[in-house]
């Protein structure tokens, strides 16, 4: 049994304007211990994917449309109060998006964490708890983290931020750690840094990660597995040697062509023509065929069934 299994996952925001489908059947397995990376331009339904995980789409407007999303073989989409209180940290801790969003300015270092304690651990004393933080922020790598308990979040750097939203993220032993664009704020060596934080995180405690970006470079430097996103859907879901070696789809290959290239300064990547459909109403069939080089006639009538494995692929010119 898979530690996460999402079959047919189609997920849609109800609007005055309608309906916006957002995930249009997402089929992934997750077994425990691998460090998968999704990937795909903006807005194209990774946080939304992300947040399914722990149920925390706002419903209303959120509505799954079908489908199911397994825990250990048990339903995420059906689950209780108190079980869902347990899975979210519990078992799925999440670093989400927006750092600035997620730490209270208000409220020093200490005073967060220790709510995130009391949620995870109520029995806990003051002072355990006071010791399980310095804990949580020396696992993170923090320096003097008995002295950042004091402090206010405005007082820390960004990359200093993000560490301590990982170590709330990690505050009730979650098995699985979600990372949503853990980076994207950073600048590039703090950036380094953190995704070797999480990389060392998930050796050390056996996690298993699944780790969103747009940037295919950082999800190549911390996933075996690379899951490729286009319009809600999955196009490409390889091994990361593959992925890059062989890319299959052509919107992966649109994605890793507008990769800047180092060793060729001046080089300017080209860019994948026209942009994002409006997935009010999405193109029918492929949602990637209006953008595509190889699309057929059947690309605009008829989804492609994501097959092959290890390296699967969505496309109906291009065969795993
Ligand atoms: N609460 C919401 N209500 C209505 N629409 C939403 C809501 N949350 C997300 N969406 C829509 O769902 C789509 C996917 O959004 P999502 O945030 O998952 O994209 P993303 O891939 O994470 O993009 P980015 O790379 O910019 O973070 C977008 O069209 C967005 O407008
Ligand atoms: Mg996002």
């Amino acid at each position: 049994m898979s530690l996460i299994r999402i079959e047919d996952y189609r997920l849609a925001f109800d609007g005055f304007e309608g309906r916006v489908h957002v995930l249009d059947g997402i089929d992934l397995a997750i077994e425990a211990g691998e460090s998968v990376g999704i990937v795909g331009e903006t807005g194209c339904g990774k946080s939304v994917l992300a947040r399914s995980l722990l149920r925390l789409n706002p419903s209303p407007p959120a509505r799954v449309v079908s489908g199911a999303i397994r825990y250990e073989g048990e339903d995420i989409l059906a689950m209780g109060g108190g079980a869902l209180r347990r899975l979210r940290g519990g078992i799925i801790g999440m670093v989400f998006q927006d750092p600035v969003t997620y730490l209270n300015p208000v409220f020093t270092i200490g005073q967060q964490m220790q709510e995130v304690l009391r949620a995870h651990e109520p029995g806990l004393s003051r002072a355990q708890r006071r010791a399980r933080c310095i804990e949580l922020l020396e696992a993170v790598r923090l320096p003097e983290a008995a002295a950042l308990l004091d402090r206010y979040p405005h007082e820390l750097s960004g990359g200093m931020r993000q560490r301590v939203l990982i170590a709330e993220a990690l505050a009730g032993n979650p098995r699985v750690l979600v990372a949503d664009e853990p980076t994207t704020a950073l600048d590039v060596t703090i950036q380094r840094q953190i995704l070797a934080l999480i990389a060392d995180l998930v050796a050390r405690l056996g996690l298993t990660l699944m780790l969103i970006s747009h940037d295919l470079g950082v999800i190549g430097a911390a996933c075996r597995r690379i899951v490729v996103m286009y319009a809600g859907t999955i196009v490409e879901d390889a091994p990361a040697e593959l992925l890059f070696g062989s890319p299959l789809h052509p919107y992966t290959r649109g994605l890793l062509a507008a990769m800047p290239d180092l060793r060729q300064p001046g080089h300017m990547p080209s860019g994948i023509p026209g942009s994002i459909p409006n997935l009010r109403d999405p193109p029918q069939g492929c949602r990637y065929h209006p953008r595509c080089p190889l699309a057929m006639p059947i690309c605009c009538t008829t989804k492609p069934v994501l097959r092959g494995a290890p390296h699967a692929v969505a496309c109906h010119a291009v065969a795993p």
